[in-house]
């Protein structure tokens, strides 16, 4: 048993060039035609694809004498984010920082963000047209920066606080959305104009301005953990070590990275569907009535539908096509293959998330099926997997749960776009042309059934690709 896992007959070029213009058609056609593991060279010594539960689960649990991921990514991101945060470490060190953070960014403590994160969806709403189209994507990106800087800099005072932010902002902005992270090589610093010249400068500005606001913070007499850079300030280890402030540094810079385009892209796509389906808007606006969120105090925690709904969109929409990248240090047997030493190994997300044996109705929105039945952690993987799966979760979802409460009891969302395609941005899918929209109110009547606008001839393109 020494065979590499299939790949397909097209020249490695033209490979990349059908999975760049069609991500999610070239892996479900590669899937029909080679089976639920095979090979594809997207990178240098190639990417082996799993697209089932089964191998998925061999994935998220081989040792890392096999499989690493902070090795894989400290080649692209090592040089902005630094090398000493979660996303970049390996092994014990790794499963230890996992074990210092992790308590700290539990649901109930996420929860506490719950005003920041009201407060910045309502400013989004007020800043959005309300006499013409416009893409909703930038202003979900805005929503969720503004979120991610809250929760982070809570008590930081506003007049520290305002140059952090815009500098963070051309961090968030102009920095980590470069195209160069996906081609090393070209990373040359050729002067201040230059592509990669411009990231390493901005890179070279925030990394001391957020050093400093850390050390601002550590010289005072009262500590506080409400914020997140108040609980890593005050987390320690077994032994009472606690983090160093570079470590701190990486850790907020990481969180400023992975924690709001993705959430940005997920709320994007959220709006796109449940903004299409007036049987979804009906309940969804029901439960909250119920509850009497609107108007009163909001809890989504207590909402089963407005949970399943944001669930089943991170399944059926998917922003990541092929996740939890991992490099292969020695051969790894798989599925009757062997995925060979020096190649990545990914999940493809899409792929199994749109699987008939495991998802009834699985092309269809449904979000009923994450009311009545559990899905192991195979098999719902939008957030990865294993050691390694998202730490910021809980944030995430119930971000997403707050943004999208708060949508539903200010405005309509109209779609006024005919084809919403996946579209590329950095290593994401995202809804094509930012997903055009307009601002409605609810009319008085029916406010709250949903059922008052005639649906929209929206179609889905990744529907296609099941
Ligand atoms: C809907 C939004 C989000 C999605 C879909 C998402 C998805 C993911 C995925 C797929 C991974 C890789 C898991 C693996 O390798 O198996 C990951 C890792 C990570 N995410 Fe998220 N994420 C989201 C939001 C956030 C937020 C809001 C934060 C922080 C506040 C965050 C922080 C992290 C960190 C630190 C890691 C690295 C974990 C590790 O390597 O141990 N993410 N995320």
């Amino acid at each position: 048993m020494s065979r590499r896992p299939p790949g397909p007959a097209d020249h490695p070029l033209v490979q990349r060039v059908r999975y760049m213009r069609d991500p999610l058609g070239y892996l479900a056609k590669c899937q029909r035609e080679l089976g639920d593991i095979f090979m594809l060279a997207l990178s240098k010594h190639g990417m082996v694809i799993v697209c089932s539960p089964e191998l998925a689960k061999a994935v998220y649990t081989a040792g890392d004498e096999y499989l690493v991921a902070g090795e894989a990514k400290i080649k692209v991101f090592g040089k902005v984010l630094g090398t000493s945060s979660t996303l970049l470490l390996d092994g014990a060190p790794h499963l230890e920082r996992r074990r210092l953070l992790l308590p700290r960014f539990r649901g109930e403590i996420m929860q506490t963000f719950g005003p920041v994160m009201l407060e910045a969806c309502r400013r989004t709403l007020d800043a959005m047209p309300k006499d013409r189209a416009f893409a909703l994507h930038p202003f979900m990106h805005r929503t969720a920066f503004e979120v991610i800087m809250r929760a982070l800099f809570a008590t930081t005072p506003p007049d520290v606080l305002a140059p952090l932010r815009e500098t963070l902002r051309e961090f968030a902005n102009d920095a980590i959305t470069s195209r160069l992270f996906l081609f090393p090589a070209l990373q040359k610093d050729l002067g201040p104009w230059s592509p990669w010249g411009k990231v390493r400068r901005i890179v070279d500005r925030t990394r001391p301005a957020v050093l400093a606001e850390i050390r601002r913070r550590r010289r005072q007499a009262t500590s506080t953990t409400a914020d997140i850079v108040g609980l890593l300030l005050d987390a320690h280890d077994d032994s009472g070590r606690p983090l160093t402030d570079e470590e701190i540094r990486d850790e907020i810079l990481t969180m400023v990275a992975a924690g709001h385009e993705t959430t940005a892209m997920a709320l994007t796509w959220l709006c796109s569907t449940v903004f299409t389906r007036h049987d979804i808007l009906a309940r969804l606006r029901g439960e909250l009535a119920a509850q009497q969120v609107l108007g009163g105090p909001l809890d989504v925690d207590r909402l089963p539908y407005l949970d399943a709904v944001c669930r089943e969109s991170l399944r059926f929409n998917s922003l990541i096509p092929n996740g939890s990248g991992r490099l292969l240090k020695k051969p790894l047997p798989l599925g009757g293959y062997v995925a060979p030493a020096g190649a990545m190994l990914t999940v493809a997300f899409h792929q199994i998330h749109r699987r008939a044996d495991v998802f009834e109705r699985a092309d269809e929105f449904w979000p009923e099926r994450f009311i009545d039945a559990k899905y192991t952690p195979y098999e719902s993987i939008a957030f990865g997997g294993g050691t390694r799966r998202c730490l910021g979760m809980p944030f995430a979802l119930f971000e997403m749960k707050i943004v999208l409460a708060t949508l539903l009891d200010q405005v309509r969302l109209e779609i006024v776009q005919r084809d919403i395609k996946p579209s590329w941005r950095g290593m994401f899918l995202t809804p094509s042309r930012g997903l055009q929209v307009r601002v409605r109110p609810w009319p008085a009547t029916a406010a709250r059934a949903g059922t008052q606008s005639p649906r929209p001839d929206v179609r889905h393109e990744d529907l296609h690709h099941g």
